[in-house]
């Protein structure tokens, strides 16, 4: 009898060739169909760029094209953008999104093309730049999708709790490093402040900036990318230092980088961190301005500033939401025991000028416990000559502002080392009283400002914000220091004479002379 088997196998190999007959035939159906169709644009598109930690920067295109008019959405990392004009079709389209920020109307714009299922985009960021091109590839739709809104709590008073009654001093990895940092760099640089002299002279937190996030697993608990493998052992080598570990996230979906922000997790979040021996949170607000405005900060920043007290671990809580909103006047309520008051600094003279000597008007809110923050230290990051970063080091130690040093302290000069770790500096920047410094005197490029401390004796600095060396006459009754006294200049660590009614200063060009007056 012949067996049935090779029949069988026929009738398989003809069925799978009609199969595939037909999912090609069918394909080329749909592809020209959405060639031929007015609106193949639309659908959900992402461009995934991958990081070296194991996540990646996704850019979403939610488009819709109706004949000549394509509407819908761009999310990109901290932004979410509706496209609100467009040019153009499938060959050649011009999008513009745009999204309320604050007082700011951000503006993005791409051009693009279709080629075959692909979206070959490019944008710039100024019109005057090289555009950067991408491909975007179909997405399944709904991902990326901006998370419904939560609304904000009703505002309450945070207890105070208790910490950094003196500013914050430390170490913050995002000058520098910016996306770099990782496990090793941290441990090193923790190894370098206890061995340096710079724990000695007060410096405690190692504070690690955005892009150590990873995702969440299932249960929606927050995880470390590949640059971090373990966060508690991570704290506990920082804190067998006898330091103090540091994180950072945002109220947002989103971090500043594009990472994961603490969005509906601020109890979880705040618990882990508890769990891993964090020791302190810059939260910051990033990704929140796509679901809040900015007169909903202070619920915002109360909900975390809850969470962290729950968490039973003191953890310092600083405020990054660069200044907005007045926070000074609400920073503290909310929990904060610093909160920014400008945008990012950056490793100039200009910027740091620009933003330390712009802090006069805001001396009234600082106290033991809660201090406005002008942005961490460049001290030692090269574009500043050591002149300038001594001007950057005392006017912060007049404001009373955290002395977060951002520089690689692992490989610093002798002579950088010895400005951020100047005792007698950090003394009027540590000072007990912790009244925040003013301006009292100003002619032309030269300000005096000066800062009443615990003892009775007054900080006085004496700063040059022109570029040539000038003669200045600090006239005691001017500041209101009537009694017979004794000074000491706080660079030259010698005592001066100042019985006479004034004071002579010679002050180098962006310089500073810095005087304890007793
Ligand atoms: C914002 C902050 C910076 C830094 C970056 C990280 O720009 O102001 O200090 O934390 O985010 O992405």
């Amino acid at each position: 009898m012949k067996s049935r088997t090779p029949y069988r196998k026929n009738l398989y190999v003809t069925l799978g060739i009609i199969f595939v007959a037909f999912s090609i035939a069918t394909q080329i159906v749909d592809f020209v169909s959405a060639q031929q169709s007015n609106d193949p644009l639309t659908g959900n598109w992402v461009v995934r760029s991958p990081n070296a930690d194991g996540t990646s920067r996704n850019t979403y295109f939610n488009l819709k094209q109706d004949g000549p008019k394509i509407t819908g959405s761009i999310r990109v990392t901290q932004f979410y953008y509706q496209i609100t004009e467009s040019t153009g079709g499938p060959e050649a389209f011009t999008i513009i999104g745009n999204m309320k920020d604050g007082k700011t109307d951000r503006r993005v714009q791409y051009e693009g093309k279709l080629v075959g299922d692909e979206l070959r985009v490019s944008t710039r960021r100024r019109p005057t730049d090289k555009p950067t091109e991408v491909t975007a590839q179909r997405a399944p739709a709904g991902e990326g999708a901006l998370p419904a809104r939560i609304a904000p709590p009703a505002l309450h008073k945070v207890k105070d709790n208790g910490l950094a009654r003196t500013p914050p001093m430390g170490w913050n990895s995002w000058n520098k490093f910016a996306g770099r940092v990782d496990d090793v760099t941290v441990r090193s640089v923790a190894d370098a402040m206890a061995s340096n002299g710079m724990k000695e002279a007060g410096y405690r937190y190692i504070n690690i900036d955005d892009t150590w996030e990873g995702g969440r697993d299932a249960q929606g608990n927050i995880q470390t990318n590949k640059k971090f493998p373990n966060m508690k052992s991570l704290a506990d080598y920082v804190h067998g230092k006898g330091l103090k570990l540091g994180i950072y996230s945002s109220p947002g979906p989103n971090t500043c980088a594009g990472y994961e922000g603490s969005y509906g997790h601020e109890e979880q979040d705040a618990k882990t961190y508890a769990a891993w021996g964090i020791d302190y949170l810059k939260y910051d607000w990033c990704g929140a301005r796509t679901l809040y405005t900015d007169a909903e900060m202070p619920a915002v920043y109360q909900k975390m500033g809850d969470a962290l007290l729950a968490s039973g671990r003191p953890i310092v809580y600083s405020l990054c939401q660069y200044g907005r909103f007045d926070v000074w006047q609400w920073g503290a309520d909310v929990g904060g025991n610093l909160w920014r008051t400008t945008g990012d600094i950056r490793d100039s003279w200009d910027s740091m000028s620009r933003i330390g000597f712009g802090q006069d008007e805001l001396a009234r809110w600082a106290r033991a416990g809660h201090w406005n923050d002008p942005d961490m230290l460049e001290i030692g990051n090269g574009g500043m000559s050591e002149t300038e970063y001594k001007t950057h080091m005392s006017l912060w130690a007049i404001l009373a502002a955290p002395l977060l040093a951002g520089n690689d302290l692992r490989s610093m000069s002798p002579g950088i080392l010895e400005i951020l770790t100047n005792r007698e500096v950090i003394a009027v920047n540590q000072d007990q009283e912790g009244k925040q410094g003013r301006q009292v005197w100003k002619s032309g490029d030269q300000e005096i400002w000066s800062r009443p401390l615990s003892d009775g004796s007054t900080a006085v600095a004496v700063f040059n914000r022109g570029k040539d060396e000038a003669k200045v006459s600090v006239k005691w009754a001017d500041l209101g220091i009537v009694k017979k006294r004794a000074a000491r200049d706080l660079w030259l660590l010698r005592d001066v004479e100042a019985q006479g009614p004034e004071y002579s200063a010679t002050v180098p060009g962006h310089g500073v002379v810095m005087l304890r007056v007793k």
